[in-house]
């Protein structure tokens, strides 16, 4: 196992910096998964990682040492890639054995050779495929198929377990088994490992760092749970989530009849003057913390719209309303109830103080620290 720090790395191709200055360390035996939109720069990371790509500027360390110019072989990297490829004429065991033999075990062929069985065996038991160890790939489930595919980067005890969407050709039922099997895998096996999504479940699940990418850069990194209750930027509120944060931008008035006009009413009681009566601010509630408002009542925020479809999806209700007044804005609220909602109906929903987020409209940085350090108390 190693511990992994990234200085400032960049990987340029001719003047596009397609990552642009990363800092990030990871910690021996930590889950950490980079999510992001496509093109973001994930599975350029993870290649500058196994040493697949030179780093154009920057330092990469294992364990203090620098690795800039380490090539694969030698910073003890296990990788599992989208499109993993097994031999198709090999069985699963010599698949997961291959080359192996000649690394491992001092001594004798044949000690060497028992050491390798032993390993393969070990592994193939973690990933419950040791029943198939004899079958040739195509006589594999797409999930044997994946988990040999995993087995083979393990029996190497690599330092640093680098994945780059593996799970992407499974299907959705499968996706979420190997998905929790992974989880299990980490707990048993608590190998270092960098794990690249834009599947934000599989993110979520997974990590025990969770480093939101954009642009080649990071836009926020930390524990999963945070980063989903604080998104540090407008851009992570969105993309997280499913459906994402409603975002809306405000300018002008934020309070008072003007404001309301626009659909979204924010309370100046509750917010003050600390985002200014004039300020663009970009207002942001998730849909699961939308309530349905029956009348009036001093709340911190308010957006009233008008039902357009409501989707029942059995455990629970999407309603997708359409703000008052101008603009194509829209909302999107999950309820546990469709609470008679027909297309058309009129309603305001609302949410608590601490769910309802603020950002700069002009960054798109959080503000809504601020003024929760600011006041003390928030009336709702
Ligand atoms: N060899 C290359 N030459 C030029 N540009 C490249 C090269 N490899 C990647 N890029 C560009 O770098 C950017 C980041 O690519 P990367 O593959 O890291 O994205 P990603 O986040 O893994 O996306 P995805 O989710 O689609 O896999 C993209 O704009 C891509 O076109
Ligand atoms: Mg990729």
């Amino acid at each position: 196992m190693a511990r992994v720090e990234l200085h400032d790395i960049v990987k340029a191709y001719g003047n596009q910096r397609v990552v642009d200055g990363i800092d990030l360390v990871i910690e021996e035996g930590r889950f950490v998964v980079l999510l992001g939109p496509s093109g973001c720069g994930k599975t350029t990371t993870l290649r500058m990682i196994a040493g697949l790509e030179q780093v154009t500027a920057g330092e990469m360390y294992f364990d203090g040492r620098l690795m800039n110019h380490e090539p694969p072989e030698r910073r003890g990297v296990g990788m599992v890639f989208q499109n993993y490829a097994l031999y198709p004429h090999m069985t699963v065991a010599d698949n997961l054995s291959f080359g192996l033999e000649s690394q491992r075990g001092r001594g004798s062929r044949r000690k060497a050779r028992a050491q390798v069985r032993a390993r393969v065996l070990e592994i193939a038991r973690l990933l419950e495929i040791d029943h198939v160890l004899d079958h040739r790939p195509k006589e594999l489930s797409g999930g044997q198929r994946q988990r040999a595919a995993l087995g083979r980067a393990l029996v190497r005890d690599p330092d640093v377990f680098l994945l780059d969407e593996p799970l992407s050709n499974l299907d959705a039922n499968l996706r979420e088994k190997m998905r929790m099997e992974l989880s299990r895998l980490h707990d048993e096996l608590p190998v270092t490992t960098v794990y690249v999504t834009h599947d934000q479940g599989e993110a979520l699940t997974l990590a025990d760092q969770l480093v939101v990418m954009h642009e080649g850069k990071i836009c926020q990194a930390g524990q999963p749970g945070d980063v989903y209750a604080k998104p540090g930027t407008a851009f992570v509120a969105g993309f997280l989530g499913s459906p994402g944060m409603n975002l809306w931008e405000l300018r002008g008035p934020l309070w008072g009849e003007a404001a309301a006009a626009g659909g979204v009413h924010l309370s100046g009681e509750a917010w003050g003057d600390h985002v200014g009566g004039g300020a663009s601010v970009v207002v942001g509630i998730r849909p699961e913390h939308l309530k349905l408002l029956p009348e009036g009542g001093p709340w911190p925020a308010r957006v009233e719209c008008r039902v357009d479809v409501v989707e029942n999806l059995g455990s629970h209700v999407l309603v997708h309303a359409k703000l008052h007044g101008a603009g194509q804005r829209s909302l999107v609220a999950k309820l546990e109830t469709s609470a008679g909602l027909r297309r058309g109906d009129r309603v305001a929903f609302s949410a608590h103080a601490e769910h309802v987020h603020l950002f700069d409209a002009r960054t798109g940085a959080r503000i809504t620290e601020r003024v929760a350090r600011d006041r003390t108390s928030v009336d709702v």
